[in-house]
């Protein structure tokens, strides 16, 4: 099983989608990754009723079947942006006991701990395993369409690495009773 990367930001020029695709690159050397781009995968906000749609069944098989999944999303509010909230309250059974990775881009250094209610809910209501290494990254870190900055670049080669490790183990560690 591959290792899933979300790109969840919808804006057309995107630094998270720039993270998605740095740890694409890097999951080369770890048996590679599939990156969803969640602009190619319109929903509608979940309202409670949109759980058969074709594209919901399409994104939770993806989850279902990867060792681990690796979110790069905008930091809006201080959390992650609507977009992948939205994705998770479609998705949800789909994320039970998968191991989860965080990649973000924010404004500013102040909002470097935006992923811990989102990751708290994930741990808290699906058991997902969060990878205690976070790649947060300004626009400092950037040039282009390129990652310039080595720590944020080791930062995502290092959560690739081990969002896979920990993929692996869970997958073949026994099932509780
Ligand atoms: C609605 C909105 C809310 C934002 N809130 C924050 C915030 O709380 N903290 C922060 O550091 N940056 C914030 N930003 C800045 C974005 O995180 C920043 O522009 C980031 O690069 C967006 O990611 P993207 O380029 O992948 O869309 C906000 C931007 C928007 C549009």
């Amino acid at each position: 099983m591959p290792l899933l990367i979300f790109s969840t930001s919808l804006k057309p020029v995107s630094r998270s989608r720039i993270l998605a695709r740095a740890a694409q690159h890097a999951a080369t050397a770890v048996g590679g990754a599939e990156l969803i781009d969640l602009r190619d995968h319109p929903l509608p906000l979940c309202d409670g009723a949109t759980f058969g749609l074709p594209a919901v069944e399409r994104l939770s098989t993806a989850i279902r079947g990867a060792t681990a999944v690796l979110i790069a999303a905008p930091v809006y509010n201080f959390d992650l942006n609507a977009a992948a909230k939205n994705l998770i309250e479609h998705t949800g059974k789909a994320w039970e006991d998968k191991v989860v990775g965080f990649l973000l881009a924010a404004g500013g250094q102040r909002s470097y701990m935006a992923a811990q209610s989102f990751a708290g809910s994930l741990a808290l209501d699906f058991r997902s395993v969060v990878v205690p290494r976070f790649v947060y990254a300004t626009r400092e870190s950037f040039s282009g369409e390129a990652v310039t900055d080595p720590e944020i670049q080791a930062r995502i080669v290092a959560l690739v690495e081990a969002a896979q490790r920990f993929g692996t183990a869970l997958a073949a560690a026994p099932a509780p009773r």
